[in-house]
């Protein structure tokens, strides 16, 4: 019923936005505004003049349960505010509507008041959804705003919104998690602006601390460097630091794409972007990250180290040791005491602690009007100044201002990009003389980030509505992607991670076998170390593929392990990924059901032996395919619980009828590696990065990025990395020497310059993925940012290190699939699913 009146209720819009100019429909106000004398019923909704948000009433998740909310209209499931959070409308008996004293009354059947915006005005009011998502109530004709829903978030924070405290009124804005995601009711988590010391986003689960965003420094929030990856297309900070008001907002660019942060019901925060080209919302940013993210992970002069070689990951800062030293996450002490007089006679010193997230401000002082170095000799003066710290980095060099802390150092961790901290020690706790002089500047770190022309919006605002409203009239409503779980959150601040149910269903081993023709020999479309892959029909005439585990090659751990990664690979739901249907647990079997991809894998076209096959996939289709395999990893790579795929290479990646591709296996290599010292099962001739073919095995999400650089270079020379050794070689030498010509695919048609130069950049951002260190290469996230940005400045990759001694010899790894697919025999083909 919901999906055709709105489908109605678009048409409309759509046929309105044809027969009149924008601007008298927006004028018109019909549609975003209503009055005492136009009710809001459960089957009407309000849209926005520009028609980017609506208004009406939903049911989340699971739940039947009515509530009035505002979403974006392109996404239904992006609810960005709702009124009536803790009092549900059991019904379709629903009414909003204008009372006589000014209030927006929303009411039930019975006449019951579920919400009411509590404003009065003796005259009369009128409410309106404005452009950027706020509800307003006004006097008509009147700039006084009554009222607004920017004035009371739920848990998104929109463009134009503010987050933070208004001293003078005493009001404070601030994020609520719903409880699930089938309900709205205020949950565990609030997103507040710590507006005490430098203003710092803190996530708490009641009294508790579980995350922080790092404080404020001038730019952005310290503790989240990949903002910068994709900011300044997209959004304005909004920063107000006054004595009236500590405030944060932002403010999206003309022309830039839908975008929100989002409070999830499990305490992570979350930046959408709302990604047309596939209809669907990418995470740009997602938080906590990792351990060290944990509030207070590490005690009190304790730092977080992520890539620390313990499992720890705690150490305590210079001059300090454990005080128990059982407790390696716990407090540090000083090692010597300092000596510093009352009236500032001090032998004390400072240390830089460089590239860190600075500690919790709560109760340090600020003082944004000084240099660095007043704040230094401020801090040596005082006894009580335990460290200090620049307080604004915008101008670069060593920063201006000051922050002083005189209490313990809390949640520290090191962290990209990170500031230094100046920690004050004992004399006999300082480096030799000529390391301690004053902080030398660190112009190359400090520097801000290089601001690129910012491309602006593709087409006109109208143009770009327009589509968007035809293309939701056509999709249907797309299926809500639960977060992945996360548990309670230990005392030392740890997150639990409990197993996931699946939510695929499961299958019968029968149906399986009927499909599949008791899993015949001519239904088989591939075959590999870990199983064979069947085409199966179902009832309903929908074609799948199965792909049935080997038993043999199942570790016995990898039999258990089986359904929990079902679980882990079930809730994997992208654009990008193939997506698991169901599976089969029955005796020894294990069975998993896939869709099924018609245009087979990626590495049958760009290494086919049919040049007419390789010209199908022209430039295109290729950079369209290297986007879409990069948002897929940088999708696995983003999660909570980051997943590794660790087997990318291109006969993993399928293509549906469009030729976008789809990542398969994920998941599943998890399965059959015991320990991660057995090299023989994971690791594809070619693809494998450097440092996990070394002794240490050392396997990071920076493995992938390695296995994605590497399939980059292939789609565009349209050469096997195992069979042309000197791929990387090449691609370097042409990137290099400005000659991207000569590394191109031949069969394909000479690209336009315009495309050539899309090229190029493509094959630079290759190069940074499959540079020798882990270090070097970039992460997913900014790996996708580069690639949607024709205006982001990329840094030089380093020539790639080109030791052939680092490769295995071929037999010891070789790639099962490339052997299949090499062959012209029918079972070459899905060789996707082999592994
Ligand atoms: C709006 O709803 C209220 C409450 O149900 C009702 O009393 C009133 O008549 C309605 N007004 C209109 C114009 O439908
Ligand atoms: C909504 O429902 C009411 C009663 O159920 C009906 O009178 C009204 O015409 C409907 N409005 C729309 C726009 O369908
Ligand atoms: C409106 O006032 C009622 C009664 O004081 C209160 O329970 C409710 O929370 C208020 N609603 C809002 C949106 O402030
Ligand atoms: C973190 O630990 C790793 C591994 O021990 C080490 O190489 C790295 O230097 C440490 N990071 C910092 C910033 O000290
Ligand atoms: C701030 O000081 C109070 C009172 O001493 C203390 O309870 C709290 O833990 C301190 N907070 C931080 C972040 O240092
Ligand atoms: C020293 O620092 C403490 C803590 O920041 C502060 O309370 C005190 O006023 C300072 N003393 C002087 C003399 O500035």
């Amino acid at each position: 019923m919901e999906t055709t009146t709105c489908s109605h209720l678009l048409g409309l819009v759509v046929i309105s936005f044809i027969l009149v100019p924008p601007k008298a429909f927006a004028a018109d106000g019909v549609t975003d505004t209503f009055s005492k004398g136009r009710n809001i019923t459960d089957n009407e909704t309000l849209v926005s003049a520009n028609g980017a948000f609506t208004m009406g009433f939903f049911s989340p998740g699971v739940s039947t349960k009515r509530y009035l909310g505002i979403w974006f209209t392109v996404s239904r499931d992006a609810v960005c505010w709702v009124a009536n959070r803790e009092s549900p409308i059991h019904d379709n008996s629903g009414v909003l509507m204008v009372s006589d004293t000014g209030s927006l009354l929303l009411l039930d059947g019975s006449g019951r008041i579920a919400w009411s915006s509590n404003s009065s005005s003796t005259s009369p009011v009128e409410a309106q959804l404005l452009d950027n998502g706020n509800l307003v109530v006004r006097n008509p004709g009147s700039t006084t705003v009554l009222w607004h829903s920017f004035a009371h978030p739920s848990n998104v924070m929109l463009s134009g919104m503010k987050v933070g405290k208004d001293f003078s009124s005493g009001d404070e804005w601030y994020l609520t998690s719903w409880r699930s995601a089938d309900d709205p009711s205020p949950g565990a988590f609030r997103r507040v602006l710590d507006t005490s010391g430098r203003p710092d986003n803190i996530v708490w689960q009641g009294s508790v601390k579980t995350f922080r965003s790092g404080p404020w420094n001038g730019v952005r929030f310290g503790g989240i460097p990949e903002v910068l990856t994709y900011q300044q297309d997209l959004f304005e900070y909004q920063m107000v630091i006054s004595p009236r008001e500590v405030t944060y907002g932002y403010n999206v660019k003309p022309g830039a794409a839908f975008t929100y942060v989002v409070l999830t019901e499990d305490g992570e925060v979350k930046r959408l972007v709302w990604d047309a080209s596939i209809r669907a919302w990418q995470t740009t940013y997602q938080g906590p990250r990792d351990v060290c993210d944990a509030y207070g992970k590490c005690g009190a002069f304790n730092l977080c180290n992520v890539s620390a070689a313990s499992a720890a990951f705690c150490g305590c800062i210079r001059g300090f040791g454990l005080a128990s030293p059982s407790r390696i996450a716990g407090r540090c002490q000083r090692n010597v005491a300092l000596n510093c007089a009352a009236g500032g006679a001090t032998t004390d010193g400072f240390v830089p602690v460089s590239g860190v997230k600075l500690p919790d401000t709560h109760n340090a002082s600020v003082d944004t009007g000084i240099t660095v170095e007043e704040c230094r000799a401020r801090c040596l003066a005082n006894c009580s100044c335990l460290a200090y710290a620049a307080a604004d980095i915008s101008a670069g060099g060593d920063g201006r201002g000051c922050i002083m802390w005189a209490d313990d150092l809390l949640d520290m961790r090191y962290v990209d990009k990170g500031q230094d901290l100046y920690l004050r020690l004992a004399e006999s706790e300082l480096p030799p003389p000529a390391a301690a002089l004053p902080p030398p500047s660190l112009p190359s770190r400090s520097r801000a980030f290089p601001t690129g022309p910012v491309i602006g919006a593709v087409g006109s605002l109208v143009g770009i509505l327009l589509v968007a409203f035809l293309v939701l009239v056509v999709i249907r409503r797309r299926r809500r992607r639960r977060p992945s779980n996360i548990g309670p959150t230990t005392p030392d601040g740890f997150i639990q991670r409990t197993t996931p149910a699946p939510t695929v269903p499961s299958s019968e081993l029968s149906s399986l076998k009927k499909a599949t023709g008791d899993f015949s020999e001519s239904n088989i479309i591939g075959r590999g170390g870990f199983g064979i892959v069947y085409e199966g029909h179902l009832p309903d005439g929908r074609k799948v593929a199965v792909k049935r585990l080997i038993q043999s090659s199942l570790t016995d751990e990898g039999g258990n392990a089986f359904m929990r990664e079902v679980g882990v690979m079930s809730k994997l739901r992208h654009g990008n990924l193939l997506q698991l249907l169901s599976y089969c647990q029955d005796g020894n079997e294990r069975i998993l059901v896939y869709e099924y991809m018609k245009n087979k894998s990626l590495n049958l076209y760009i290494f086919g032996g049919n040049p007419r096959l390789r010209a199908l996939l022209n430039w295109d289709r290729r950079l369209e395919i290297v986007r879409g395999v990069a948002r897929g990893v940088a999708y696995l790579h983003g999660l909570s619980e980051e997943v590794i795929h660790r087997d990318l290479k291109s006969s993993n990646i399928l293509l549906d009828d469009n030729w976008r591709p789809k990542i398969a296996d994920f998941g599943t290599a998890k399965l059959f590696v015991v320990d991660e010292t057995d090299p023989t099962l994971i690791k594809s001739a070619g693809y494998t990065a450097p440092e996990y073919l070394s002794s240490q095995r050392h396997l990071t999400l920076k493995c992938d990025v390695y296995s994605f650089g590497i399939i980059l270079m292939e789609i565009i020379s349209g050469k096997r990395n195992t069979d042309t050794p000197a791929l990387l070689s090449d691609a370097w030498e042409s990137w290099n020497q400005g000659m991207i010509r000569d590394l191109l695919d031949p069969a394909v048609a000479q690209p336009e310059p315009e495309l050539l130069f899309e090229l190029e950049r493509c094959v630079q951002i290759g190069l940074l993925c499959v540079q020798q260190s882990p270090d070097d290469r970039s992460a997913m996230s900014a790996v996708v940012a580069m690639l949607n940005s024709n205006s982001l400045q990329i840094r030089a990759p380093k020539r790639p290190v080109l030791d052939s001694k680092t490769e295995p010899p071929l037999h010891e790894a070789a790639d099962r699939s490339t052997q299949e697919a090499s062959g012209t025999s029918h079972s070459s083909h899905y060789s996707v699913y082999l592994t």
